[in-house]
């Protein structure tokens, strides 16, 4: 009986753990990646939640750890500097959850670790500039049927599913739901940059953000620092900008650059001498943009037959900060429901995929989509005006004061829904 034979498409976050959990059950397993070689850049992300007990589960909280950034806490500054806020790190996974969590990491390294967990499996298979083009189905009724993959190279090959693990502004999800599907991604008013520059000894480790006064739109300007060399800028717009935007749909490094440069010169604090290392220092090359946005799929419409979409793909959201929590948990729930069909019938005829893969989303889905629609029109309440700050620096202090992030949580508590169990998965690990 030949193996589960499973295409990922998406070397992120969300791909690499489902490789790992569906190796474990001894499917062949082909993970693609369009960039040249693993894209292990990004700034910092967080586990929170059940996404500490799904680290566990995976045997890489060791890792993690030894990778974590230790970040003291977040503090709201104003333009001369000043802290006004300070809010510490969370010092536990679960229960109420600070801005600083207490697994921070680059997303980088979190996506090594991922990697490593399948390097030198005989079943796993890693290929870098290497993307689909297009594919068809056989139909769901088919029990042995099979996905049709056309490679942009132009090799063709089949397999019994295919995931779309390709993040935001998946191509498979564009495949899968045919020209005529509505656009999932639905922008909330607003972009996040990233970028590095030399340090100097006065920037803080603290996660640093200073909300900046200005006529057209809501600015704000932070820094974090994992690594004594390096300083991360972040620059969070809160509404729409024309010359962003325009900069984004090119997706040229000089554009962006100028782009955000030119909205935050002249801005306060320290915005001049970032603007000058973003447009002219090198560190400042790996500049990540992304618009604030949710992906918001009908229900019932992460899959259609022998194709699956995970992680951003399936229901990213910018604003929640939780997409490497989400797409680790979402991996796992699609290789327990194939795992558990899997273990029962070895010799599964591959139509049993298509009701894993449905499984997978009426079960993940009220959790990963629970705060959905929440952010929206967030970027309006922001504040522009000098006075509208310095009411927001005092709402902050009066925050940190009487410590309502750790009383109430700063971000919500999706935590209710119980991680589910799928003995089938742990037992494979154990055979292993
Ligand atoms: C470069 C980068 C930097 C990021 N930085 C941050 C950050 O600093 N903070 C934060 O909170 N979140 C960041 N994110 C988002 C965060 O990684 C995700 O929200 C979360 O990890 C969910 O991961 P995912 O695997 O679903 O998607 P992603 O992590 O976005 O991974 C998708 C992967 O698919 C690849 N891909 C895309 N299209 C194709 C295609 N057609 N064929 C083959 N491969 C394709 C991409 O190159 C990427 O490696 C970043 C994402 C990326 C890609
Ligand atoms: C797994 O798939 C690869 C590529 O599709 C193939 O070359 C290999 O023979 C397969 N391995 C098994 C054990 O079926
Ligand atoms: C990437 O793949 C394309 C074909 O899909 C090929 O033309 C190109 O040479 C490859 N690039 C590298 C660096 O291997």
């Amino acid at each position: 009986m030949a193996p589960l034979k499973v295409l990922i498409v998406g070397g992120g976050v969300a791909g690499p753990a489902l490789a790992f959990w569906l190796s474990r059950i001894g499917a062949n397993i082909t993970l693609i990646e369009r960039s040249q070689q693993m894209r292990a850049s990004g700034q910092q992300v967080d586990i929170r939640a059940q996404g500490v007990a799904m680290m566990k589960k995976m045997g890489i909280e060791a890792a993690v750890r030894a990778a974590c950034v230790h970040e003291p806490g977040a503090q709201i500054i104003d333009l001369k500097g000043r802290a006004h806020a300070f809010f510490p790190a969370t010092q536990t996974g679960t229960g109420k959850q600070s801005f600083t969590s207490e697994y921070e990491i680059m997303r980088g390294d979190l996506v090594r670790i991922l990697y490593k967990l399948t390097e030198g499996r005989p079943n796993v298979q890693h290929l870098f500039n290497t993307t689909v083009d297009s594919f068809t189905q056989d139909d769901e009724s088919d029990p042995n049927g099979k996905v049709h993959v056309s490679f942009r190279d132009g090799r063709k090959e089949d397999f019994d599913l295919v995931v779309g693990a390709d993040g935001a502004g998946s191509k498979t999800r564009r495949i899968m739901l045919g020209p005529d599907a509505p656009e999932p991604r639905h922008p909330l008013g607003g972009y996040i940059g990233y970028f590095s520059i030399r340090s100097t000894p006065a920037d803080s480790d603290r996660a640093t953000f200073c909300p900046l006064p200005g006529p057209r739109v809501a600015r704000i300007i932070g820094t974090r620092k994992d690594c004594p060399e390096l300083t991360r800028v972040y620059m969070i717009l809160l509404g729409k900008d024309p010359a962003i935007d325009a900069a984004y749909k090119s997706g040229d490094l000089a554009e962006l650059k100028k782009a955000w440069a030119d909205m935050y010169q002249g801005g306060g604090w320290e915005c001049d001498r970032f603007m000058d290392a973003l447009r002219h220092a090198s560190e400042a090359d790996d500049l990540y943009c992304s618009p604030f946005e949710e992906v918001r799929l009908p229900e019932g419409s992460w899959s259609k037959g022998r194709a699956v979409l995970i992680g951003d793909a399936a229901h990213c959201q910018t604003a929640g900060g939780l997409g490497s929590t989400w797409g680790l948990i979402g991996a796992y729930v699609l290789a327990g429901e194939i795992a558990t069909l899997y273990e029962k019938d070895k010799s599964l005829p591959t139509a049993a995929v298509v009701q894993a893969a449905r499984t997978y989303e009426e079960k993940f889905r009220p959790a990963a989509t629970a705060t959905h629609g929440g952010s929206e029109g967030f970027s309006h309440l922001f504040p522009r005006s000098s006075i509208g700050i310095w009411i927001l620096l005092l709402l902050a202090r009066l925050a940190a004061y009487f410590r309502i992030d750790q009383k109430f949580g700063m971000f919500g508590d999706t935590w209710e829904w119980p991680l589910p169990e799928y003995p089938a998965l742990e037992r494979a690990q154990t055979e292993d």
